[in-house]
């Protein structure tokens, strides 16, 4: 059978110490300009049913240091725009012979839906707002690096938990290694039932700040937002926005984390997002390693079967 990465809830802790800790080790290597493992003779599909900056580059830099070729899909340019379906696209990615598939939709689901299809390993690169399983694994690595370990730490993740997947991984992701997560933000921005994600909620951001170590800011996903869920930009801005003055409530070394894209202004300050507690921009590059890791993490449990 292979090993598909569709989802860090299906993962136990060990298994996310070792990608963390592979992860780390590609990093070291590729620092010092040694040789990582390669993965050749294999060419990866990249399905990108939405947008994508950072996931899609950093999958394709992964690729890269690999040796891995990948193969673009473009569903506006593919038989998609004629009908078919998902299930008839994957069936035939899988005929053409490719080894595996990394994949976003806006569906949550569709990766667990093509994995059956597909046969192969298949990696969620983000669903609907269900999970983004390597943007977690990044920020673990990037919490690991800053504060030494993820155990005993209090961690806000604030804003729109109720539209992110990221939120949704990282909750599942922190919890498993030891931290408290706390999740913060308005009413209509917080999920119904919570008993299905770890965590504490807040709707006072204060309280939800208060001594914490980290604090996981998120974008307003108004894309996915019905209409009521949210009053006015200003306000949320005014009662939830990670600045200056609200990061008083946090410990005074906390370190900020945002997965992008930001918008600036709103769920955060420039002082928070440039500052020196800032962890955006290592976040970004620690999303190249644990990419890697990934993908030798699901190719290897292709050979153990
Ligand atoms: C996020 C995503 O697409 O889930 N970005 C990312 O992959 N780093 C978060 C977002 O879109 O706000």
């Amino acid at each position: 059978m292979a090993r598909n990465l569709l989802g860090i809830r299906q993962l136990s802790t060990d298994e996310i110490g070792e990608l963390i800790k592979t992860a780390a080790e590609y990093k070291a290597r590729i620092e010092a300009n040694k040789p990582v493992p390669e993965i050749k003779n294999k060419v990866i599909g990249m399905l990108f049913f939405e947008n994508s900056t950072r996931t899609r580059m950093s999958f394709e830099q992964a690729a890269h240091y690999l040796k891995l070729k990948t193969a673009n899909f473009v569903a506006s340019g593919s038989s998609m725009s004629k009908g078919e379906t998902l299930k008839d696209t994957v069936l035939t990615l899988r005929y053409e012979r490719l080894s595996g598939l990394v994949m976003r939709h806006r569906q949550s689901g569709a990766p667990t839906l093509a994995a059956r299809f597909f046969g192969g390993p298949v990696l969620n690169a983000g669903d609907g707002r269900h999970e983004h399983p390597t943007q977690a694994l990044g920020d673990g690595l990037t919490i690991i690096e800053r504060k030494g370990q993820i155990e005993g730490l209090k961690v806000a993740i604030v804003g729109d938990v109720e539209h992110s997947r990221v939120a949704r991984s990282d909750a599942w992701l922190l919890s498993k290694c030891g931290a408290e997560v706390r999740l913060v933000g308005p009413r209509t921005l917080i999920p119904q039932n919570t008993s299905l994600l770890p965590g504490t909620v807040f709707h006072e951001l204060s309280a939800g700040l208060a001594d914490v170590d980290v604090i996981i800011c998120l974008r307003l996903q108004r894309e996915r937002m019905e209409e009521g869920s949210l009053s006015s930009l200003n306000e949320y801005a005014k009662l939830y926005q990670v600045n200056r003055e609200t990061l008083r409530y946090a410990k005074p070394d906390v370190l900020i984390m945002h997965p992008g894209p930001i918008n600036r202004g709103i769920e955060v300050d420039d002082t928070a997002a440039d500052g020196e507690s800032s962890a955006i921009t290592a976040q970004v590059e620690n999303g190249i390693f644990v990419r890697m890791a990934a993908l030798h993490w699901v190719f290897a449990g292709e050979h153990q079967a």
